[in-house]
């Protein structure tokens, strides 16, 4: 099969590179920077991904320098572009100007000129930025095959290696032509653009066939999209007697869920598929426990403890067994799971245990690849109904995460804080205060734990947005906003909160009411995810929510998405007779929010 290597250097757009040449019609993978050349021998081309260094920081990730005697064609994309013309002899120097977001690549024309990158790429054309180095000087060779008014080597090329190096991004989709421009460094790569998910598919299984040669797989099945995806997959390409799935009860799952995902099995035709109740050992192990790392990483542990023991009660040795897991991409890579990312937060397929498991090669995770898109296109492929492929993403430590914990109040708001936010609110007309818990986001790259800023005052969804952005700007403190949409009388206080039965009860009633709330007026589709969050503070003595509804494709970048305000009074009718004492509303994007609160 045709592949396409994409050398990792950190950049926020890799696995979007692999992606985008995949919908182009070639298979694609992302390797690391430090893979070596003889690895890349067997592909057709290879692509430099861009990344936060310079080529001249101290720890700048490099390349092996064989690759380039490959006689492979190598686009390098941005860093990448950087690297490459550092490596064969170029230079590069700080950028005069830094260019973040578009500018205009004029392709150079005239006999001899003009690339065949640029083949059907308009005279002048939208590409995106984001860069503060770039190349001053070509390696021989090379020359400039386009420009911006601000970067005068915005693209090279060295036709006879097939080595080209563009400055902008034409991964992101704000590059107008750069699909196409990237259709065409295919071309130059000899490429059939025949390749679809189908054969996705039997690769997928045939990976499987492989890591699993000799052994038998144990598959824990949240019920989830991901999940059930690889349970079928594994089932197609093992044969049932090979796989056995088994569904753990966390209790931090949805209301009615676990009986959910056994009928759903059921009716799909898979027998081998176990449900073990594990709530009671999930709370006891989370009694008093309150930091959301330590929180998820119990989570993720318990989960694995929980499986050994059901091993043994089966009597199946745990050698024979693999563990296979539903991971997709932005799992690993939020979990800092690549060399050169942050640990954002850790997902409960990425604790310690299960990296020891996957050191002994006793992990298979035939999905890690892929994009939450991409594997509910797998999953219709493979027929499982279009419902449960289009519900809602739930993250393994479910409610555990959007239960917000405290031990009291430990997170009071300094006084700079409140007056910084009182200023900004004073320009906008409108009223707030700092609330004094905090939650994890994720900004620059980074994972950032700070308070959410409520507002009031206001129904209009772009005042409400334009405020959130001076807010967040402008208050280094606060790294959320919410809209207050309802609230009993009376002030926010803290209150102590644990993951105990009766707290996860009222937020699983409460989170089945939100739900209804978007199915019953045909909004569940809109929506990419609509996370439901219990405070760890109280307004008028009375439990505080927040709803999360947010717009996404792949839940790497997220805008908060707007409900109409006559389903959200009508929600909050029903939450306060449930008990609540205010209902709020993220208008937070992603970044500088994570789409769960915790
Ligand atoms: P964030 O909150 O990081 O979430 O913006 C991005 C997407 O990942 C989901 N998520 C998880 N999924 N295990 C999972 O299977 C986890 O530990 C986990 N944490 C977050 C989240 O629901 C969203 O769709």
């Amino acid at each position: 099969m045709e592949k396409i290597a994409v050398v990792d250097f950190g950049g926020q757009y890799t696995h979007l590179i692999a992606r985008r040449i995949r919908q182009l019609g070639v298979y694609s993978e992302v390797v690391p920077a430090d893979a070596a050349a003889g690895d890349l021998a067997g592909y057709k081309g290879i692509i430099l991904s861009g990344g936060p260094s310079s080529v001249y920081a101290p720890d700048a990730p490099d390349c092996d320098d064989g690759i380039f005697s490959l006689g492979l064609p190598i686009l390098g994309l941005c860093y990448g572009h950087q690297l490459m013309s550092h490596k064969l002899g170029g230079e590069v120097k700080r950028g005069l100007v830094h260019e973040f977001g578009p500018a205009d690549l004029k392709p150079a024309t005239g006999t001899g000129k003009a690339s065949p990158l640029f083949k059907n790429v308009s005279a002048s054309s939208t590409v995106w930025m984001s860069h503060g180095d770039e190349v001053s000087r070509l390696p021989a060779g090379f020359e400039t095959i386009g420009s911006t008014a601000d970067c005068l080597q915005a693209a090279v090329g060295d036709a006879a290696r097939k080595f080209y190096g563009l400055q902008f991004h034409p991964e992101v989709t704000h590059s107008a032509e750069g699909a196409q421009m990237l259709k065409n460094f295919l071309e130059v790569c000899g490429c059939a653009l025949d390749w679809s998910m189908k054969d996705y598919v039997a690769t997928l299984e045939d990976k499987i066939r492989a890591q699993c040669e000799g052994r038998k797989v144990f598959l824990l099945v949240s019920g989830g999209v991901d999940s059930t995806v690889a349970f079928e997959l594994l089932n197609r390409a093992l044969g049932a007697d090979r796989v056995l799935g088994l569904h753990i009860d966390n209790g931090l799952m949805r209301k009615d869920e676990s009986a959910d995902v056994l009928n759903f099995m059921r009716a799909q035709g898979f027998d081998n598929l176990k449900i073990k109740d594990g709530t009671a050992t999930f709370l006891s192990n989370l009694k008093g426990v309150t930091e959301p790392e330590a929180k998820r990483k119990i989570i993720g542990e318990t989960f694995l403890h929980v499986k050994d023991a059901a091993l043994a009660e089966l009597n199946l040795n745990p050698r024979e067994w693999m563990l296979a897991q539903g991971t997709i991409y932005p799992d690993t890579i939020e979990s800092g799971g690549t060399k050169h990312a942050a640990v954002i937060k850790t997902h409960h397929n990425r604790v310690q245990g299960i990296l020891d498991l996957m050191a002994e090669g006793l992990v298979v995770e035939p999905l890690a690849e892929l994009y939450k898109d991409e594997v509910r296109e797998v999953g219709l492929m493979l027929g499982i109904p279009a419902n449960l492929i289009d519900r809602h993403p739930f993250p393994g430590p479910g409610l555990g995460v959007r239960l917000l914990c405290a031990a009291g109040n430990t997170e009071p708001v300094d006084a700079a804080a409140i007056a910084r936010a009182e200023e900004v609110l004073e320009t906008k007309g409108l009223g707030g205060e700092v609330l004094p818990v905090k939650s994890v986001g994720v900004q620059g790259d980074a994972r950032t734990y700070a308070h959410p800023c409520l507002i009031r005052g206001t129904r209009d969804w772009r005042a409400a947005d334009a405020a959130a952005t001076d807010l967040l700007n402008r208050v280094r403190a606060v790294n959320r906003v919410v809209l207050e949409v309802a609230a009993e009388a009376g002030p926010y206080q803290p209150v102590a909160q644990e993951c105990t039965r009766e707290r996860l009860d009222f937020l699983r009633e409460a989170d089945a009411l939100c739900t209804a709330a978007l199915k019953n007026n045909d909004l569940y589709a809109a929506v990419w995810q609509m996370p439901v969050v219990l405070l760890p503070l109280s307004k008028g003595g009375r439990p505080v929510l927040v709803l999360r509804p947010v717009s996404s494709s792949e839940a790497m970048t997220a805008r908060f998405a707007e409900l109409p305000f006559a389903v959200l009074d009508a929600l909050w009718k029903e939450l306060a007779a449930l008990g609540a004492g205010s209902l709020l509303y993220d208008v937070t994007h992603k970044p500088p929010g994570t789409i769960e609160w915790e």
